[in-house]
């Protein structure tokens, strides 16, 4: 999969590409390619924003400035998913994960500040997206989590296995996973469940099963 983000910082990335299971999948499954509106801005001084009309606080991202930067890299409308980051979007769930995850090709906006001129959403822009009903100050955050949660979708991403039982999956028919335990068996008189330690794998999987949330 290719996944295009255009930002005003690409270099906040960085650390992201470096944690697992995205890292595994860098290079092969995912082809993560970072922009900056600023590289492309037709205006002078790497100006990328302006006042709203209207009047009123913050600046807006302009809509020359974001259709220059598709122009420079997709040489016209591209003809794959172009999805800005808003808090005014469609809310992001798994099944929208699972959704994006099986596209060739996706394009991702951050905006910053008041957000986008509205013609940026209507006109360049397939989907609107919003990671949760509250307000970030710009889309850095809330395309890493996208980035993040579709690579671990991948093929490769995860271990085998690991990724099919978890939270939100059609598998747990969209309910929580079971409670994990690793060791000490006992601290503080805290003790981990009698059946997990049976080594009785048919209890321990009646177990798991009654006890998704
Ligand atoms: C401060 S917000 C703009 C808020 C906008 N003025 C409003 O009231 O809806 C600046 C940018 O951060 C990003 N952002 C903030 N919260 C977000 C969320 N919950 N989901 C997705 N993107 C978000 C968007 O790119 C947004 O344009």
């Amino acid at each position: 999969m290719r996944l295009d983000v255009f930002t005003l910082v690409p270099h906040a990335f960085a650390w992201l590409t470096e944690q697992r299971p995205l890292a595994t999948v860098l290079g092969g499954e995912l082809d993560l390619r970072l922009f900056s509106y600023r590289d492309t801005t037709p205006l002078g001084s790497g100006t990328v924003d302006d006042e709203p009309y209207g009047g009123g606080a913050g600046m807006v991202l302009r809509v020359d400035v974001v259709a220059a930067a598709l122009d420079a890299v997709y040489d016209g409308p591209p003809a794959h998913r172009v999805v800005a980051l808003s808090p005014q979007g469609r809310q992001l769930t798994q099944e929208v994960v699972e959704e994006l995850a099986k596209e060739d090709h996706l394009t991702l906006l951050s905006a910053r500040f008041e957000g986008f001129d509205e013609r940026i959403v209507e006109h360049l822009c397939t989907d609107s997206l919003s990671i949760g009903p509250y307000v970030l100050s710009n889309g850095d955050l809330p395309a890493m989590v996208l980035v993040d949660a579709i690579a671990r979708r991948l093929p490769g991403a995860l271990a085998e296995g690991s990724g099919e039982l978890e939270s939100f999956s059609p598998e747990l028919g969209g309910r929580l996973e079971h409670p994990q335990y690793t060791r000490p068996a006992e601290f503080r008189g805290w003790r981990v469940p009698d059946v997990l330690l049976s080594g009785d794998h048919g209890k321990i999987e009646r177990w798991r099963k009654e006890h998704v949330r």
